[in-house]
């Protein structure tokens, strides 16, 4: 079934989310048919842009940087459903024109549209549009207006509840839609299937059989050109508040009873609320900084993090974290989980692995010994797509060797290859209404409250070592060290 007729007003049209993600997912999801029958999208933004100025580059964003470059057949079609509106955010005026904008569009269709007001725009202008929006009679309705608001939600703990509090007087929570892309990516929501689609897996899923767990999310780029936004952020806001913690919640959450948006999100706020909170003091024991020095990248120079352009010489901002979590709870208790996300590392690669525990006899001779490896369940969630479960095997032969093999399932093999974008999964979920894989505001604030105290010790005690890892490598030595310390390695694929 399609979604009810839509009307999506982006803000920020003219920037990059929409042109490189946006419009491109809306786009995909017309090809696949699952548009409303009635839709429409206006981009809305400071740039003068004529409609067919917005529609070219739009479509140059398709071309440049869709999955499905060369399928512009149907842009035609599609580009009729565009509009832009040349408007300031910041002139409460401004807000009437669209008002004026769903009246049109709702007496042509004949029905009442949902309205989705898209904030692809810089985080502090977001309370100002929101209180505008607010000002708007009709936001009120509570069936059919949504707002969607990116990252970063908040830059700590405070202002993320200040934005929480602002949002919730203007609109219900139902109405507000935080995205956080990684929820959207399709290995990611398969997590669920795995978890909870089998029985296989549940019974050894906790302490008993499992000895640690992994989380890597690695870039092979560095901060581009968004330096400005980074020096306010660093890599535990970008990556470890929101995505690492969320992927965290779905290996970790308990079975839901449905999939009802408010119980998956339930479930998953229960783990962050178990997450033992790591005082300042430990905070050396616990977590690990890094900022990325010049060097070679797969044979190219690339500069330091503090000589990027809009960064400070002298930066403090970490491009590479690394912690140890445990979750207090009766699943969990003692099981260390290590996360670590870093620009400019050896490998692109965004990887969870479930290392279980030996086998509680060893009864095999000596020199099977020197191979034994445990088991090991690994979920690629990009850029390769597969699980993978390892065990071990007897090599074929005269003698009594082991050795670890791998059991694949590969989603290029499986299916066709062509999963859609996180975008696409998100932006058809805010016009079906479907809040699951999206934030709520105590999810968010949860996420905050367990890295609080890392970003509070860090921001104590600048750094002195950063400079402290090369690119194209794995990070700082004492990432190696925080889990080396437990007798571990970090885990990556051949
Ligand atoms: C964004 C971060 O949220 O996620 C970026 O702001 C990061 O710094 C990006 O590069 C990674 O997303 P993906 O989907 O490429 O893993």
């Amino acid at each position: 079934i399609k979604p009810p007729a839509s009307i999506l007003f982006i803000f920020g049209g003219s920037g990059d989310l929409n042109q490189r993600k946006l419009t491109p997912a809306l786009y995909n999801l017309f090809i696949d048919n699952w548009m409303p029958e009635k839709f429409a999208v206006i981009g809305l933004g400071r740039t003068a842009y004529s409609d067919d100025k917005f529609r070219t580059h739009l479509l140059e964003g398709i071309q440049e940087f869709s999955r499905r470059k060369g399928e512009e057949k149907a842009w035609g079609d599609f580009s009729q459903h565009v509009q832009y509106l040349q408007m300031d955010a910041g002139d409460p005026e401004a807000y009437h024109t669209m008002t004026e904008v769903v009246k049109q569009y709702e007496a042509e269709w004949g029905v009442h549209a949902t309205v989705i007001f898209y904030l692809a725009v810089a985080p502090q202008l977001v309370p100002d549009i929101a209180t505008k929006l607010g000002g708007l009679k009709w936001c009120k309705d509570t069936q059919t207006v949504r707002i969607v608001v990116e990252k970063p939600f908040g830059h700590d703990l405070k202002s993320a509840r200040e934005l929480n509090n602002l949002l919730n007087n203007i609109f219900t929570e139902d109405q507000i839609y935080r995205i956080d892309h990684y929820l959207g990516k399709e290995t990611v929501q398969n997590i669920l299937a795995l978890r909870f689609a089998n029985a296989l897996f549940e019974p050894i899923w906790n302490r008993n059989y499992i000895d640690h767990i992994q989380i890597t999310a690695a870039e092979t780029v560095g901060v581009e050109d968004r330096g400005g936004y980074y020096e306010q952020s660093g890599a535990l806001r970008d990556m470890v508040q929101n995505h690492i913690l969320q992927l965290l919640c779905m290996i970790a959450m308990e079975a839901p009873v449905s999939f009802d948006a408010n119980e998956i999100r339930n479930k998953k706020t229960d783990v962050l609320n178990a997450i033992r909170p790591i005082s300042r003091e430990q905070v050396h024991e616990y977590a690990v900084r890094g900022q990325y020095n010049s060097g070679w990248m797969k044979g190219n120079k690339v500069k330091a993090y503090r000589e990027e352009k809009n960064v400070d010489s002298k930066s403090p901002v970490e491009t590479f974290a690394a912690a140890k979590f445990f979750i207090d709870n009766w699943r969990w208790q003692g099981v260390p989980i290590y996360v670590r996300t870093g620009k400019f590392m050896h490998q692109k690669t965004t990887i969870i692995s479930i290392e279980f525990k030996q086998a509680p006899h060893y009864a095999f001779p000596q020199e099977a010994a020197e191979t034994w490896r445990p088991n090991r369940l690994t979920i690629s969630i990009q850029p390769e797509m597969d699980i993978r479960l390892r065990f071990q095997a007897k090599r074929p032969g005269q003698s009594m060797q082991l050795n670890p093999v791998d059991m694949i399932f590969s989603y290029k093999d499986a299916y066709d290859g062509h999963e859609p974008e996180a975008y696409e999964t998100l932006l058809l979920d805010v016009m079906e209404g479907n809040a699951t894989q999206f934030m709520r505001a105590d999810q968010v604030e949860a996420g905050w409250k367990v890295v609080m105290p890392i970003i509070e010790a860090w921001e104590a005690r600048p750094p002195v070592d950063f400079p402290n890892y090369a690119p194209d490598s794995w990070g700082p030595e004492d990432a190696e060290a925080l889990i080396a310390r437990d007798g571990h390695n970090w885990v990556s694929l051949p």
